[in-house]
């Protein structure tokens, strides 16, 4: 097979560097790439490094390589162009169809998927101009994702920080694998996605935890985000990633801060999706002193309690419309397959729909791809094929997508 064709362009912003950190990520997971900067971009990164990071020459102009076409064949050719950093100015003239550098006459002859990340000073994200020309971007098909909010240039913060590499790299790569996977299909929908392992202290320094790093829940969150979603992401402990731009990050760490946060943001909610992995039971009293070993008193034991089903919980709650999901992670043993718990589980919590994940041996733990199935309480069973977990965010955004669009229907 061969090595499907990314695109680089470059906008003349100083965000430009982190464009070097993107190329990396792409090379090192096995892509081609070609980087396609402009002028202003240059001011900021040599081309010297695009050419020694990509392994391909770097032009700017329309009027190098002219005997090849080059300023047809480069967007022709690809089968991903992705724009990091998207200054204003590129996305004005992305937006009017200019084309008076190699990169702009490279969006007007792509016909494979165009995503911007846009990386500018706030004042500029929000005038008017700017969001005309997104919105324009957007209805033509473009993904173009949100910023991240945060520290500037200089001293100020605020919206317009360029999305992390590493959350750049996981976009393309959906995109690569399914290029309809960012439709702006969720604007206006509120959500709230719980993610990683909560951990139950027994004493000041020690805790019981679980293994789970959090990547599926905040592939959610981002994709949810880039789909449009107004996002709250109630995080407990992750391996470190990176936070999705655009969505709201509440962190906790017992499942008791879990279920608060979840309950509170689930209050005006179009959907929850709970792929945390919370503690069933905690232990029964927390020591208010590190707990010390002796010689004349017995080890100690610890009593466990349980902890309340914050999922079925907020089925008991919900509003009506509101759709909520679950996540289970399954064996099969004596009793029954994966699958066979899986229906038990979908009926006992009255969830809407259900993600079964099969655990054991390296699978869905600690580990980048996730496969399972997506069962719903109306009877469907879907697998879902081995993927990266933004492919699993995005076949489960489009089923809520669907329930969404028949409880509007019913209304
Ligand atoms: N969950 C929850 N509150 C808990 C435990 C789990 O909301 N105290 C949620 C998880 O976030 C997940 C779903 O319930 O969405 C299923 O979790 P799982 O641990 O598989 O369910 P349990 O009911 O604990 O079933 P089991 O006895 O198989 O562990």
């Amino acid at each position: 097979m061969s090595q499907p064709k990314i695109v680089l362009g470059v906008g003349g912003g100083i965000a430009a560097y982190k464009a070097c950190e993107v190329l990396r990520g792409l090379t090192e997971s096995g892509h081609d790439v070609r980087v396609v900067p402009t002028e202003a971009a240059l001011r900021f990164v040599g081309a010297a490094t695009f050419e020694a990071l990509s392994g391909h020459p770097v032009h700017t102009g329309v009027f190098t390589e002219v005997p090849d076409v080059q300023h047809v064949r480069v967007g022709k050719e690809a089968d991903l162009v992705l724009v990091v950093p998207a200054t204003a100015d590129l996305l004005a003239r992305a937006a009017h169809g200019l084309a008076d550098d190699l990169l702009t006459n490279t969006l007007l002859t792509a016909r494979c998927p165009v995503a911007f990340f846009p990386a500018m000073h706030t004042e500029m994200w929000e005038h008017p101009a700017t969001r005309d020309n997104v919105a324009l971007l957007r209805a033509r098909g473009a993904v173009v994702t949100e910023p991240d909010s945060g520290r500037l240039t200089g001293v100020d913060t605020g919206k317009g920080r360029l999305a992390d590499s590493r959350e750049i790299v996981d976009l393309a790569r959906l995109l690569l694998a399914r290029p309809d996977a960012l439709p702006r299909e969720l604007e206006g929908v509120r959500v709230v996605v719980s993610a990683g392992g909560t951990r139950e202290a027994l004493d000041p320094v020690r805790y019981l935890g679980n293994r789970s790093s959090g990547k599926q829940g905040y592939a959610l969150a981002r994709v949810a985000a880039q789909r449009g979603a107004d996002v709250t992401l109630v995080a407990a402990h992750t391996v470190a990633l990176p936070e999705p731009a655009g969505a709201e990050v509440v962190h906790v760490s017992s499942a008791e801060q879990l279920g608060k946060a979840v309950s509170a943001a689930a209050v005006d909610a179009d959907v929850v999706v709970m792929a945390a992995a919370v503690a069933d039971f905690r232990p029964e009293s927390r020591a208010e002193h590190k707990i010390k070993k002796t010689d004349d008193a017995p080890d100690p034991a610890i009593t466990l309690t349980r902890n309340a089903d914050i999922l079925a919980g907020l089925v008991a709650d919900r509003r009506p419309g509101q759709i909520i999901v679950g996540f289970a992670a399954e064996t099969g043993d004596a009793h029954g397959s994966v699958l066979d718990h899986a229906r038990a589980k979908l009926r006992r919590k009255g969830s809407d729909l259900l993600v079964v994940n099969a655990v054991g041996e390296g699978m869905a733990f600690e580990v980048e791809d996730n496969t399972g199935w997506l069962l719903s309480a109306d009877g469907l069973e879907q697998r879902i094929p081995l993927g990266a977990k933004a492919q699993l965010a995005a076949t489960l955004w489009d089923a809520v997508t669907d329930l969404l669009g028949r409880s509007r229907d019913r209304q």
